[in-house]
């Protein structure tokens, strides 16, 4: 490698490791010669986009040599009423990744403020922080590797600008519940923003009638991002739509950071009709809960185990490195997500799939563990 370009890239970002997506089902095909490979590894719907996102994005197409509404009229409109929110309190991003990124450039200053989590919280937190210049801080967890809000709490300093909790957290699957979320909330101080990421929520509602929306909290609390997204139920990862509700100053902030026309004209299409269509929304909430018991069901029988998951997906500790289990799997064509790179190298989270890719999945763990 050239060094001409190392001695002036910032040194933040030349200590960086990138990003490790979930490997594409044509890699995996083509790498190790099979065919009929399936995706467990990226937490996406395994029903796919809903009918009416697609004919509404194939509708949209014929527009799509326009620039798309840069502020999501519509869109905005339709998920504001959904939330009952204002519309100014919404800010979309291509994907919530891209939330996060703003909050981060909008909130943290390079070089002093610290941005707060757990460990094994969603890896986009750390990796964002520090190619901002910032400092990441990692609280410890509790047993079962969740969120510890006593610990979390204890590591605020006065340079804690924003805390990041996902809940349902991923890779893990844990959840607050509701005492653990009004813990948190009351304990943050007013200096930090406080934004809880709910990818997995709709999941998390139907596998777990208690689970705690954030935004039942939001008045009075300028400070609380509520992070959503179109990748996980709404089976629209591939068009890259997320949003954060919040405060409308916070919300004026982030606009002012964002790019124009980060979320394209067909995908605000695809997601309005993703919206409208809720028996499918249910659909892939019970089929994620049926494929979660499946999966926890056959852990014991397998001689590894499973963590309880209010999201599409299970972590397994296999007791074994977790990354030959990937492998042999792999040339299963069981593309499945070794958790290394999180710090856990014991496990494998697996993403639910339909109930034969469930199958499938068991079935190969069976041989490839015995
Ligand atoms: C907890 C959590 N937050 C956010 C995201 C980002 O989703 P996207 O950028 O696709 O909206 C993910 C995706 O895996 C996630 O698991």
């Amino acid at each position: 490698m050239s060094e001409v370009v190392s001695k002036i890239v910032r040194e933040n970002i030349r200590n960086l490791q990138p990003y490790q997506p979930g490997k594409p089902i044509e890699e995996v095909e083509r790498e190790i010669g099979i065919k009929g490979a399936i995706k467990m590894a990226s937490n996406e719907n395994p029903l796919g986009p809903s009918p009416l996102a697609m004919e509404a994005a194939t509708r949209a197409i014929r527009d799509s040599y326009l620039y798309p509404d840069g502020a999501a009229y519509y869109l905005r409109r339709d998920l504001a009423e959904m939330h009952g929110v204002a519309p100014d309190q919404l800010v979309f991003g291509c994907g919530c990744n891209e939330v996060i990124q703003l909050l981060i450039g909008a909130f943290c200053v390079p070089g002093r403020d610290q941005v707060l989590s757990h460990k094994y919280a969603f890896i986009s937190y750390r990796l964002q922080t520090l190619a901002h210049g910032c400092e990441y801080i990692e609280a410890d967890v509790d047993e079962g590797l969740g969120c510890d809000v006593d610990a979390l709490l204890a590591c605020v300093t006065e340079r804690t600008k924003i805390i990041f909790v996902a809940n349902p957290n991923n890779p893990t699957g844990g959840h607050l519940d509701r005492a653990s979320l009004e813990k948190l909330l009351a304990g943050v101080p007013n200096h930090a923003l406080i934004v809880i990421d709910e990818a997995y929520h709709e999941y998390a509602t139907v596998a777990d009638p208690d689970y705690p929306k954030s935004q039942e909290y939001a008045a009075d609390r300028p400070l609380l991002v509520t992070l959503r997204t179109f990748s996980k139920i709404y089976g629209l990862a591939g068009m890259r739509v997320g949003y954060g509700i919040c405060s409308r100053e916070v919300a004026d902030y982030l606009n002012r950071l964002r790019r124009p026309f980060n979320v394209g004209l067909v995908a605000q299409e695809a997601a309005r009709a993703a919206i409208a269509d809720t028996q499918h929304v249910d659909n892939a909430a019970q089929l994620a809960k049926e494929g979660i018991a499946a999966f926890q069901k056959a852990a014991p029988e397998l001689g590894i185990v499973a963590y309880p998951s209010l999201g599409n997906f299970v972590l397994f500790d296999v007791k074994r490195p977790a990354v030959e289990v990937y492998d042999l799997l792999l040339h299963q064509g069981i593309i499945t997500r070794p958790m290394a790179v999180w710090g856990l190298p014991g496990h494998l989270r697996i993403s639910v799939g339909t109930h034969e890719q469930n199958q499938r999945a068991i079935s190969a763990l069976k041989t490839v563990l015995a």
